[in-house]
């Protein structure tokens, strides 16, 4: 795996013109004053709030429609910061509210290494305002980012990383998603699915957040380098440059997993009960998507920790629930064939790596689902004799399918936008095989389950 944090340049634009930082700041005024250190100036140097000035909703309007001469978060004051007392007692507060995280501590004896840690590094004053700001605003991405760094320093003691690389993993978590504070909270905050424009808006946050804390004294180009990279997989089909394994570090790939896991336990575990041990399945499928020696080191660590599945219990819903697995599972099945003429087209392709990169992940994507026995005949001619009600061990296999099947999507979706992707790319551009690659990914999205 690279260890250089100089190779990359991203592929997406950046909307840094249009930060809308200084509209939290104002959300933030209304408890806890938000003050201006010093005159606030545009570019041309006109006063646009003067030293001691408040950063009310009309201030920030203003603020908007100008380019400034030093970004606002240099020139304010919070009344009220969060310290690491603060960041301890909401890590504490987390592990309470999802005591399997607090087991994992526990078993692993994590916390003297993780109340060091908090103690010990000094966490640079303008990301504590940041922190502050996005515990006000979008608490559960405050809730995401302690998530993440306990558990990629966890990750990190268990691959026996050095104390630098480490202190890099627990910066790295906190401040991963720090970009989105600077993007429009109206795209943040839309509920429903999101436009183009508007996607590419939310994944620029790896971009903003690199910029953000590279120029901050004292915090390592590693930190930077993970924050950027905390979305891209070793398969090629993350973003924003789609790089493959060779070149990533293993610390953003660390903060991926942690990223991903968080998302699984709190979206789709915590409504119906289940715990990170019901993660062995999507681990497992995702063996090689933050590289294996990560994937190994998490399973692990959920391994040492004594936690057991969970027992499922669904009652009446239970019918209707197999239904849904089945109609699902028969979709995706339909789907897998006609990746076979994906492939058959790419392979007179991929004559540059990154064809031959996208080739493989079809591959891994295709054995995956061989090795699983998730979508065989067998299976499904199973489920379908099933009347009624499923019973409880029946019940713990559909779960463990409801969540493969959710990943199986996601990564097939992920490897549809990547065919797309390469065939917009210029060295490609003007072959026929384009075409039919488009045509057949584009069908292929209509009909994802
Ligand atoms: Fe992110």
């Amino acid at each position: 795996m690279g260890e250089s944090y100089q190779n990359t340049e991203p592929k997406i634009d950046l909307p840094i013109e249009d930060d809308h930082y200084s509209e939290h700041l104002a959300s933030v005024n209304e408890d806890n004053s938000v003050v201006a250190t010093e005159d606030i100036c545009n570019g041309h140097g006109a006063i646009l709030v003067k030293k001691g000035g408040r950063i009310s909703a009309a201030v920030s309007g203003r603020i908007l429609k100008h380019k400034l001469l030093k970004p606002i978060e240099d020139q304010v004051k919070l009344e009220r910061q969060l310290d690491s007392t603060n960041l301890s007692d909401h890590a504490r507060a987390l592990f309470a509210k999802y005591p399997d995280l607090g087991t994992i501590h526990e078993a692993l004896n994590s916390d003297p290494f993780w109340q060091s840690i908090i103690k010990e590094y000094q966490l640079p004053a303008i990301l504590w305002q940041k922190l502050t700001v996005m515990q006000h605003q979008i608490p559960q991405d405050y809730e995401k980012s302690i998530f993440c760094a306990w558990l990629s320093v966890v990750v990190g003691r268990e691959m026996k990383l050095r104390d630098d690389e480490i202190e890099s993993l627990y910066v790295a978590g906190l401040t991963h998603d720090i970009g989105l504070l600077h993007i429009d909270p109206a795209i943040i905050n839309k509920k429903g699915p999101l436009a183009a424009t508007e996607w590419r808006a939310i994944q620029s946050h790896v971009l903003v957040g690199k910029l953000m804390v590279e120029n901050i004294r004292g915090v390592k180009p590693s930190v930077a380098q993970a924050i950027l990279d905390h979305h891209e997989r070793c398969d090629g089909t993350g973003y924003p440059s789609q790089k493959a394994e060779r070149n990533l570090h293993t610390l953003g790939l660390i903060i991926g997993i942690t990223d991903s896991l968080q998302a699984i336990r709190v979206k789709q575990f915590a409504p119906v009960g289940r715990n990170m041990m019901d993660a062995l399945p999507y681990l497992s499928m995702n063996a090689h998507t933050y590289s294996y020696p990560v994937y190994q080191a998490m399973h692990n660590i959920l391994r040492r920790s004594g936690l057991k599945p969970t027992t499922v219990k669904l009652g009446k819903e239970g019918g209707a629930f197999l239904g849904e697995i089945i109609t699902r599972a028969e979709k995706l099945k339909l789907i897998m064939p006609q990746l076979g003429k994906v492939q058959e087209i790419l392979q007179e392709m991929a004559h540059t790596m990154r064809g031959k990169d996208l080739l493989r992940a079809l591959e891994r994507v295709d054995s995956m689902v061989d090795s699983s026995g998730l979508l065989k005949e067998e299976l499904l001619s199973w489920l379908r004799t099933i009347d009624g009600t499923p019973d409880l061990s029946v019940m713990g296999e559909l779960v463990e399918m409801d969540l493969m099947l959710n990943e199986l999507k996601w990564q097939l979706s992920n490897l549809l936008h990547a065919f797309n992707r390469f065939c917009e790319q210029d060295d490609v551009v003007g072959e026929d095989s384009c075409d039919a690659v488009k045509a057949v990914t584009a069908t292929l999205l209509a009909n994802m389950p």
